[in-house]
């Protein structure tokens, strides 16, 4: 049993690229504790997004383990390993995946229907689009927000059921400098709140406000964090899992849904 809300071991991911098959992960291992800030950094194509969604249990690696509170969600099957997501798992999406046709204030909600829709919950997503700044736009059809509107909408979806695991691709890359800030520095609260969260970024008006976060760099398929002090990349897979594995204090790992 571990206290690692994930728990990445060796994942490979391999893809087909027209006729050739491609390895975009190529053996990556880290893990996450609650309360653990990451920021995964890499050039565009070097499998942020990839990586994200297999931790995020949205894919499964070609081989290799990724553990979600200690379940071992690469390899349930599908019906169950989307239980596990749905109850575990907030995801802001890159492209966001908000449905055009449904008010902001539904598309906050949606996680939520399958459990039957309860006036609390509109309730908080209403409380989650004004913490954001969009509360006046509940009611407006997803269509019809610009986008940096959009992109808060959708960080409200990800945070409805308030995850143990917030995985966030992009979430800035939508936003002016100001709702960029704004943005960072809720992203910073959400990870004071006894989850883990993971972060995908290029941008700076990001990183330069999560103090607290590790940060890793993927290239070439493997991942490295960097370490904090010295400033420059660790030869980081197994020293990264390392960082976290001894810490058995920090919450209860089997705690099932809220
Ligand atoms: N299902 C797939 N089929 C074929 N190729 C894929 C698939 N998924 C990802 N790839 C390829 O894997 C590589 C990594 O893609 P990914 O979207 O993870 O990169 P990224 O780091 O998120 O890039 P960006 O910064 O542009 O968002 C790309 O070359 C992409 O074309
Ligand atoms: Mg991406």
């Amino acid at each position: 049993m571990s206290a690692d809300v994930v728990e990445v071991t060796s994942v490979v991911k391999r893809v087909l690229d027209g006729r050739e098959r491609r390895t975009v992960l190529d053996g990556v291992s880290f893990s996450l504790a609650r309360g653990d800030m990451a920021v995964v950094r890499g050039p565009s194509g070097s499998g942020k997004t990839t990586l994200l969604a297999i931790v995020g249990a949205m894919l499964t690696p070609t081989s290799g383990e990724v553990r979600l509170d200690g379940e071992p969600t690469s390899r349930l099957r599908e019906a169950h390993r989307a239980e596990v997501r749905r109850r575990k798992v907030g995801f802001l999406f890159q492209d966001l995946q908000l449905i055009d046709a449904m008010t902001a204030v539904e598309n906050v909600t949606l996680p939520r229907v399958p459990d039957g829709l309860t006036h609390a919950d509109v309730a908080r997503a209403q409380e989650l689009l004004e913490r954001l700044g969009v509360g006046a736009l509940a009611s407006s059809l997803a269509k019809a927000l610009s986008g940096g509107e959009r992109q808060r909408v959708a960080l409200a979806r990800a945070m409805m059921n308030d995850p143990l695991l917030l995985v966030l691709d992009e979430p800035t890359a939508h936003l002016d400098d100001e709702r960029a800030a704004d943005v960072a520095s809720r992203i910073e609260e959400l990870g004071g709140e006894g989850r883990a969260v993971l972060v995908s970024t290029h941008d700076p008006r990001l990183t330069s406000r999560l103090s607290a976060a590790r940060f890793f760099e993927l290239a070439g398929g493997r991942l490295h964090e960097r370490d904090a002090k010295a400033g420059d990349a660790t030869s980081g897979d197994a020293k990264a899992a390392d960082a976290t594995s001894g810490d058995a204090t920090s919450g209860d790992a089997t705690s099932g849904a809220p």
